[in-house]
């Protein structure tokens, strides 16, 4: 029933590009549209009914992150299907789903499934780890027999009109242990209360680090670094996703944001990806 899957994302920090690849490559279906919109918008891109679309997207504070929902409004289905995927940093991701899926319902897509899973958090560091070095290769795994299932779905309805949505607000959200959730908001009312001014974007840490080798030019998603003058972050226009920091091989940037260690200490036990079929 599917010829070909469009592969559509935004992911400064490559965790919800993973993941979205590997979906796809549990489809089995060989011809692949990347529709990658983390640099760029790409215009519009319409999705045949013939074709489903698997769309994954970063959290950011509980929402989709704004740049990537603004970047999705170019994509329009002809009643395609699609696999909707929210990449969250072991904290929580809130209403990002339920958004994704109203963004998919008013563009002519069916969605047919839903996924949360765990990206390392943006903000994590050595010192401050919060979910590091996910998706691993078990949550990979996961989204491979994922994309399977979604395969398995799409032959056995056999055609388009017999596919059933589903409802992705029936997704079961991951537990989480009462205490360190109680610990974080109670360390975060203290933080804003203390009135210490959040960094509004990554900075160079050690100016001699700094090759201007132009890697954090590149993976910048919004163009707050220009090349030439790498030490300089336009604030104005930083998102924070911290592709830079994570960019660079010499570690010369860093976000030093309160909220790492915040994580690292109330999110350390490891939320599972959760799906719908
Ligand atoms: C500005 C910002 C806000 C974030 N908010 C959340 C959040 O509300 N909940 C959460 O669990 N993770 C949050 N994260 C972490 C990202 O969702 C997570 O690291 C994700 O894997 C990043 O996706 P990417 O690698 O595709 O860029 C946030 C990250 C950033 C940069």
């Amino acid at each position: 029933m599917i010829n070909e899957v469009y592969l559509i994302y935004f992911s400064p920090t490559h965790t919800s590009r993973q993941i979205a690849e590997a979906i796809v490559r549990g489809t089995g279906v060989e011809k692949v549209v990347t529709v990658d919109i983390t640099r760029q918008d790409v215009g519009e891109v319409v999705i045949p009914e013939s074709a489903l679309a698997v769309v994954a997207v970063p959290v950011y504070g509980g929402h989709v992150a704004p740049l990537a929902m603004a970047r999705l409004q170019g994509i329009r289905g002809l009643d395609a299907p699609a696999a909707l995927v929210a990449v969250y940093g072991n904290r929580a991701y809130e209403k990002a789903l339920v958004e994704l899926d109203a963004f998919a319902g008013s563009r002519g897509l069916k969605v047919v499934a839903g996924a949360t899973f765990v990206g390392e958090h943006s903000y994590s560091t050595d010192k401050c780890p919060v979910a590091a070095g996910r998706p691993d290769r078990d949550d990979l795994a996961y989204a491979e027999d994922f994309g399977r299932k979604i395969a398995d779905k799409l032959l056995a309805a056999g055609s388009a009109d017999a596919l059933c949505q589903v409802d992705v607000r029936a997704i079961r959200r991951p537990g989480q242990p009462v205490l360190p959730l109680l610990r974080f908001l109670w360390k975060v009312i203290r933080l804003r209360r203390s009135g210490v001014a959040l960094p509004r974007a990554p900075r160079v840490n050690d100016e001699s680090a700094c090759t201007h080798c132009g890697l954090c030019v590149r993976s910048c998603p919004v163009g707050a670094i220009v090349k030439g003058d790498e030490l300089h972050t336009d604030q104005t226009k930083c998102i924070k996703c911290c592709a830079c920091v994570k960019a660079c091989n010499r570690k010369a940037r860093v976000y030093d944001t309160p909220f790492a260690a915040l994580l690292s200490d109330c999110f350390k036990e490891r939320k599972q990806p959760q799906t719908i079929l």
